[in-house]
Parts: C-alpha cells; structure tokens; sequence
C-alpha cells in the first residue's frame, strides 16, 4: 500500500477540464492507496485575493472533492491551513532548498511575470511549501498535472539534500513519484481547441462547470465549435481537428473508454448527433454531482466538521515526522 498525496487550489467550482484532469483521478487512487488529500488554501494567497472569496472557495472545493467520491472513511480529506506541520516542515525546507532553484521554476517566471519586484516572496518560496505538504506524510506518489511535474522534481531535491546535510544513517525523507495524468484527461475550450479549458477564460461558454445544469450543458455542447466534416472513423482522422478530437476525448474519459471505441459507435455521424449524445451523457454524469454538492453547500458546518476529522488525522501521521525533521535540523524542541 503506497501512500499518496496531493493538493488542490481552492480555485472555485472546478470545471469539467478540473474534474476529469485531476478530482476524478483521486477517487480512483483510493482503491489500494492510502490517500491524503488536501485544499491548499495557504497556497492560494500567494498572488492576491479576497479573504471572503478564499474562505467561500475553500470550501466549495471540499464540497467538490466529497461530491465527486472522496470517501472520508477511506481517505483522508482536510484545509491545509488547519495542520500546522506544512509550514513548520516548509520553512525547514525554504533553507534546504537553493534560491538558485526556485529561480528557475518556470511556474514562478510564468506567473511573476516582468513584475518579480512586486509579487509575494510567498510565490517565489511556494514550491518548498508544497514539497512540504508531500514530505510531511512521507507520501511516495503524487497526482499532478503535467504543469506540476517541476515542482514534484524539485521535491524530490529538497529531499535529497535535507537526507544529505542532515542523516547520517538511513535517508530521512523518501523519493516521491509524480502520477502524470494522461492525455485523454486533458480537456480544452470549447471555443478553442488549441487552449485549454480554464476557469479564467472570458468566455463561460468556453467551459463546463461540473455545477452546470442540464439546460446549460446542452447549450454549451450545441454552441461548442466544430468543423464541417462529420466524424472519422478512427483517432487518425481527428488529427489537425482540435475541436472534434477534444468533444470526442471528452466522451472516452466520461466513459473509460478510448477515441477509436467512441469512434467506432458515431464515426460518420455529423456533429448535430454526436453533440446531442455527448451532452446527454455529460448530463447524467454530472447530474449527480451537482446535486450532491448542492446538499452539501447547504450545511456549510458538517463539511468543515469532516475536514476538521481530516485534520485531525493528518496531524496525526505529519506531527511525528515534522517533530522528528525538526530535532535532525538542531532544533532542541523543548
Ligand atoms: N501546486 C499545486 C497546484 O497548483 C497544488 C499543490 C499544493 C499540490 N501542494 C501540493 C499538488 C502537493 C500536489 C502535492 O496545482
């Protein structure tokens, strides 16, 4: 049984792009994992934000994550701010790792920008705060997107040389593993096939909320862009057609199946068909979902109280480890 880890940004309600790339796949790890999952609600404040608008997302995402099947018996499910060996570990590890390193994390050149002189020195230090979140349990596999493989490589280098400079005998913290999520998981706009579906998109009509309801599905599915053709037969022919082969990657995920089997049912079919068959389907998948999360969103206190149990449970597992970190950097603890 191998122990898995990851976070998630309180971004919001997560699109279909968030849910196929990323939530759905953690529901699945927890068949024969340990699995701890946790919304990175200190992360979020790196880059400016309304404290309001952090605490309604927070746990909107706890909701999302109960809603699409992260099992509370099974997994463990909490707000990161609410375990304080994060930040204890991470600023352990903010002195371990090089500032040569979090230089060259392209995310952090991404996002600041040409105005490095004025984003937070949390955005700069941000990674060894996630290495942190992982290493704190001694997690050994990590679900990430592809966006996020740096800065598990980068883990696994503060890793290193935290087992280096400060073990003698065996290493401390072991080497973790980034679980990619393939490229079937990736979802693009709807309006674009060459960008990706994303929350800040100016237009809604670029993207499904897994909230959206029935009527709205079917008019983003209907008004989706395509190409004239009618579908191919088989994957090769959704080469140089983004938007074709996103609408049919989209129903292979929803399925568990693949492009040539989607194929193999509507190839030759015109888009006026398959449009109708996709939006049907993601209906009756996201359906449920909503509804769920809707029930949960009502009783704001019984969502923080099952994060609140989860808490309590990763305290347990990162106390000892982060306590013991500690005591190998010098500090007396006592
Ligand atoms: N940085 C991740 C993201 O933006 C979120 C995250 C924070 C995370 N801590 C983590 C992911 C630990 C995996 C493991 O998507």
């Amino acid at each position: 049984m191998q122990r898995v880890f990851s976070g998630i940004q309180p971004t919001g309600v997560p699109t279909l792009g968030n849910y196929l790339g990323a939530v759905r796949n953690w529901s699945k790890l927890q068949d024969g994992n340990e699995c701890i999952y946790c919304v990175v609600d200190q992360h979020a404040i790196t880059m400016g934000h309304d404290p309001k608008v952090l605490a309604r997302r927070t746990r909107e995402m706890a909701a999302a994550l109960l809603a699409t099947g992260i099992d509370p018996q099974r997994s463990i499910l909490f707000y990161q701010s609410a375990v304080p060996a994060h930040v204890r570990l991470g600023w352990v590890f903010e002195c371990v790792a090089r500032f040569g390193w979090l230089s060259r994390m392209t995310q952090f050149k991404d996002k600041a920008g040409k105005n490095r002189e004025n984003v937070s020195a949390g955005l700069f230090t941000y990674p060894a705060l996630m290495a942190a979140d992982i290493l704190a349990y001694k997690a050994t596999r990590v679900p990430v997107g592809d966006d996020q493989r740096q800065h598990v490589e980068l883990t696994n280098d503060i890793a290193q040389k935290f087992n280096h400079d400060f073990c003698d005998d065996e290493p401390f913290f072991p080497l973790v593993e980034p679980v990619i999520l393939g490229p079937a998981a990736r979802v693009m706009s709807l309006r674009d096939g060459s960008k990706k579906m994303s929350k800040s998109d100016p237009s809604e009509q670029a993207r499904i909320l897994i909230t959206d309801d029935a009527d709205s599905i079917s008019l983003k599915i209907r008004r989706a862009k395509t190409d004239p053709e009618p579908l191919p037969s088989e994957p090769d022919g959704l080469e140089g057609r983004p938007e074709a082969k996103n609408l049919v990657g989209i129903y292979a995920a929803l399925t568990d199946t693949d492009s040539a089997t989607v194929l193999q049912t509507f190839g030759g079919r015109g888009f006026g068909d398959y449009k109708k068959a996709l939006a049907d389907l993601l209906v009756a998948k996201l359906g449920p979902i909503a509804a769920e999360m809707q029930r949960l969103l009502a009783d704001p206190a019984t969502i923080d109280g099952i994060l609140r149990h989860g808490a309590t449970q990763a305290a347990a597992i990162s106390e000892p480890i982060v306590t013991e970190a500690e005591r190998r950097v010098g500090f007396l603890k006592a």
